[in-house]
């Protein structure tokens, strides 16, 4: 989904646009062999019957001239096609660095590496990747800027990657100059499980879906959230009433039956695995993940994705669209006989009114599934983690939702009584949004407002293909925005009015045009579930054998979003 894996693209070197085109040109060229075999086949059918003619000297001569005059040409053609594009590179180069010149740009501080093309720092990434401590890192790197908030980095073959903090150039990507950005090679990543739907759509087809979608949304705001209590009772049905669990993978089962129920009328069930969950439900959840896992790969491979491809997740990818399909061919059969149907406003229905053709429909469908059902999976994650390792923060948090919400499951208006839950909620999507990283190319030259020269109040200038990087976990941890104590878990700071004027510094559903439509969702769900779970267990602690680990220093999983490697283990106690 999210940029997160490949997010650290820009470190392991990208092909540029123009090294794309000198590749393709290539596999033409490779392809030219063989047209000049079909062309001398052709030339022998031609003088058959004539073979004294056919293997004279003077003929296989004026063929061989033909050839080597085609192959000439052909390769006259190609320089000057190169030389036509590396001229039109330059003069747009120098038009740019004019434009750039008339602002005031300067460029930011450059990372320094000591191997050459910046090797070494591909390396250190490379493996505090694998340790799972690829954040962690950044963090380290970043913490040299301080308090300018930004720098570039040049490593390998490809453009120019700037690492965003400050919050002024973050509202101009997000914001302001929105329009100057695009994902890059995101659509293509995703292609084989999401094809064409929001997530990976820009322009007038993103706008088309998100009008779409936004309506959809709206309507969920206005639901009871009664649609999440039979999930979260599935949930509590496979927690232990007195011993240690994992949440974490527990959480993932509740969030896939929430968005599935949500999107299509009707849950997988993945939480009734193994007692009455549908074989074809089954298989679809399994493959999902699979699909997913897939796409989280292909993301550290971009540019070179296309090269991950293995048959288990094409057969996963077909898996899910099968399912998808299926349901879509009945849902409509059924709705064709069942005149109450009409008036139905599911957000499956509504979405099938605006898509043109049923893959349209299936593509929508499985973006918004793929948005919104790992992110608020970490989000309940994380939350719990921290609070098992902030006993007086939970404390008071329990304090809370037994006076607030009793032993009732939680109304929206409830929820809305509980100030202490939102801002638990809102410090673990600090510390740990679920979309970590995220980068944008420029689709135009443009500039950003600040953080150039020697003492980072210039503009700077992003050419046409160079990424912007910008991290939710980086950010959250910079002092100059979140003060001496931005690595501590305080969800008090959110009460004090300190946090006022943090604009575009606090951004786990990013911002803009994009931002994210499941915020709302995913925010009641979480409440929802963290209520419910406080109500059913008197004690959720953290176990004897876990260790407390201060923030940020645990091992983390960063696929399309970030999870913890070692779970979310708590000891439950019913009484
Ligand atoms: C805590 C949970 C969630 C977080 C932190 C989150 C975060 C985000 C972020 C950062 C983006 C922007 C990604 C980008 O453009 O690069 C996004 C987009 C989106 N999210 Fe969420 N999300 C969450 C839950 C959900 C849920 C539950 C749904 C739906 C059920 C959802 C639906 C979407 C959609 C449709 C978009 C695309 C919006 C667009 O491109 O116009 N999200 N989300």
């Amino acid at each position: 989904m999210y940029q997160g894996a490949g997010s650290f693209l820009p470190f392991i070197g990208w092909v540029s646009p123009s090294i794309d085109s000198l590749l393709s040109c290539s596999s033409k060229w490779r392809a030219y062999p063989g047209a000049v075999k079909y062309h001398a086949t052709t030339t022998s059918k031609q003088f058959h019957g004539s073979m004294e003619i056919n293997n004279s000297p003077l003929s296989s001569l004026s063929s061989a001239f033909v050839e080597r005059k085609v192959e000439v040409t052909l390769v006259l053609v190609l320089l000057s096609a190169l030389l036509f594009h590396i001229l039109r590179q330059v003069v747009a180069y120098k038009a740019h660095t004019a434009y750039g010149q008339r602002h005031g740009c300067l460029p930011p501080p450059e990372l320094p590496y000591d191997w050459p093309l910046g090797i070494d720092r591909i390396k250190q990434l490379w493996v505090s990747n694998a340790e799972g401590r690829l954040l962690e890192f950044l963090c380290s790197i970043a913490k040299d800027y301080e308090p300018r908030n930004m720098l570039s980095q040049y490593l390998l073959v490809g453009p120019r990657a700037y690492h965003i903090l400050h919050p002024r150039n973050l509202e101009v990507i997000l914001s302001t100059n929105f329009r100057d950005y695009g994902f890059g090679a995101r659509p293509s990543v995703f292609s084989p499980l999401l094809g064409n739907g929001i997530f990976t759509q820009e322009g007038a087809a993103w706008k088309h879906s998100r009008e779409l979608l936004r309506k959809q949304f709206v309507r969920t705001q206005y639901q009871k959230l009664e649609h999440f209590s039979e999930h979260v009772d599935n949930l509590i049905a496979n927690l232990p009433q007195d011993g240690v669990v994992d949440l974490q993978a527990l959480f993932f089962n509740l969030t896939l039956d929430t968005a599935t129920a949500l999107l299509f009328g009707k849950s997988v069930y993945s939480l009734r695995a193994g007692i009455d969950q549908d074989a074809q439900n089954k298989i679809f959840a399994e493959s999902f993940n699979i699909a997913q896992e897939g796409l989280a790969k292909r993301f550290r491979l971009a540019p070179w994705h296309f090269f991950y491809s293995p048959s288990n997740f094409r057969q996963a990818c077909a898996n899910v669209h099968r399912f998808v399909e299926e349901y879509i061919d009945s849902r409509k059969a059924q709705k064709n006989e069942e005149t109450e149907l009409e008036n139905s406003f599911s957000f499956f229905d509504q979405l099938a009114q605006g898509s043109a053709s049923n893959t349209d429909l299936r593509d929508q469908l499985l973006n918004v599934l793929l948005a919104g059902r790992d992110t608020t999976a970490c989000c309940l994650s994380w939350t719990f983690r921290l609070l098992v390792r902030h006993t007086e923060v939970f404390a008071r948090l329990r304090r809370e939702v037994l006076s607030v919400a009793g032993s009732e499951p939680p109304t929206r208006e409830v929820i809305r009584r509980m100030p202490y839950l939102a801002c638990i909620i809102k410090e673990s999507l600090r510390l740990y949004p679920p979309v970590p990283l995220n980068n944008r190319t420029a689709i135009r030259t443009t500039m950003l407002p600040t953080g150039g020269g020697p003492d980072g109040k210039n503009p700077i200038l992003v050419r046409e293909g160079e990424l912007v990087v910008f991290s939710q976990y980086v950010n959250s941890r910079v002092k100059s925005i979140y003060g001496a104590d931005a690595h501590q878990f305080r969800p008090e700071r959110w009460q004090t009015g300190e946090m006022s004027g943090i604009g575009h510094a606090y951004f786990p559903f990013n911002g803009g045009p994009r931002q994210c439509l499941g915020e709302d969702f995913a925010l009641m769900e979480v409440s929802y579930t963290v209520t419910r779970l406080i109500q059913t267990f008197p004690v959720i602690k953290l176990p004897d054998d876990e260790s407390m680990q201060p923030v940020g220093s645990e091992r983390q999983l960063l696929t399309l979003v970030l999870s913890s490697a070692d779970g979310c283990r708590v000891q439950l106690r019913m009484q």
